[in-house]
């Protein structure tokens, strides 16, 4: 593992940039914002540089990395699109989607990174600061969520500098992300799968495809040895803190994560209150979800009581993460 690395924090811009493709094309690893969450990026074609990357984040190396590009043609050179993902593709791209294609011969993205597998995960962000850092750099990069393996996902840059800081070569600081929940991962198999609920809905893409998106069974949830994506590692996105789903009341000492205007009974005994949307609008509580989730836990909270959330639009996403937040660990 690479420890004692001096990381140097940068804001976005020109510089930020050119520095991040510099440290790229060196091997070194990129923290940088795109609309989900900010990722922790490395040269996809480079086995050393994701080999540091897995080692800063303690993660698995057997969960794949999502290769991010620029544009379509980028991803053309790593996946094979076939006509419903290319639909996919023009309409949702750039943005909060990833898709899971066939690799294309000659698939420039390292084995290590795809764990081995014969697909791989293609983003191309929206974000203008992810785009030109992908641009500077010309080629693929990986990027997973750029926190320690198993936290809450960064929305700020001060949130991966907490988590990284000493393990990393660079953060790019573009200020908050807008979406705040990680991509849609959509498997493009023979019927396509939702593998991970997130930040494009289920709804939409539904409305493209024409067809129901199936989720994939509980027997491979439950096989961590080859996850279908690793959102299926039970206990993920977790606080330290223990999380208690549908609190209909509030415990004396419990923080309470809130959601729309319902006040809940013991709410004014609560050690803290953060409300996801005090309308109701799921898109601001995706925004809000991983850094109320974090200052909660900040303020050593014994337990956080969260409010019933629907699943819907981007509550299935939300609901997600809070569900494998809640898993004992
Ligand atoms: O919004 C996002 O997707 C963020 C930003 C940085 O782009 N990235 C992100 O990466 O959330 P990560 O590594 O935290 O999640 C990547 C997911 C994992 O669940 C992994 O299992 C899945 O993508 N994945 C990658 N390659 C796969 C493949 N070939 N087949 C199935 N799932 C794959
Ligand atoms: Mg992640």
């Amino acid at each position: 593992m690479k420890t004692g690395v001096e990381t140097l924090i940068l804001p976005a811009g020109v510089a930020g940039a050119e520095a991040a493709a510099r440290t790229l094309a060196a091997g070194g690893l990129v923290a940088f914002p795109t609309e989900t969450v900010y990722g922790l990026g490395a040269d996809a074609a480079n086995a050393t540089a994701i080999a540091h990357l897995y080692a800063a984040k303690g993660r698995p190396a057997f969960n794949p990395l999502i290769a991010h590009v620029a544009g379509l043609s980028a991803a053309q050179r790593i996946g094979r699109f076939d006509a419903r993902a290319l639909k996919l593709a023009e309409a949702f791209w750039p943005g909060p989607l990833t898709l899971v294609v066939p690799k294309t011969e000659g698939c420039p993205v390292a084995d290590l990174a795809t764990a081995g597998l014969d697909t791989v995960a293609i983003r191309i962000p929206a974000h203008p600061v992810a785009q030109a850092i992908l641009r500077a750099f010309g080629g693929a990069v990986v990027a997973p969520s750029a926190n320690i393996s198993g936290h809450v996902s960064p929305t700020l840059a001060a949130h991966v500098e907490s988590d990284l800081s000493g393990r990393i070569d660079l953060i790019v600081d573009g200020g908050p992300v807008t979406v705040g929940v990680e991509s849609t991962i959509i498997g493009c198999f023979e019927t396509a799968m939702l593998l991970r609920p997130g930040g494009l809905s289920r709804e939409r893409i539904e409305a493209v495809l024409g067809a129901s998106l199936v989720r994939p069974t509980a027997e491979g949830e439950s096989d961590d040895s080859q996850p279908l994506a690793p959102g299926m590692l039970a206990s993920h996105y977790a606080p330290r803190a223990p999380v208690r789903l549908n609190a209909q009341e509030v415990a004396p000492g419990e923080a309470l994560l809130g959601f729309g205007p319902a006040r809940l009974p013991g709410m004014e005994a609560a050690a803290a209150v953060m409300n996801l949307s005090p309308t109701g609008d799921l898109d601001e509580a995706a925004a809000n979800l991983f850094g109320y989730l974090r200052s909660l836990d900040a303020k050593g909270t014994r337990t956080i009581a969260v409010m019933t959330i629907p699943e819907e639009g981007l509550g299935e996403a939300i609901n997600d993460r809070l569900r494998r937040a809640a898993v004992a660990r």
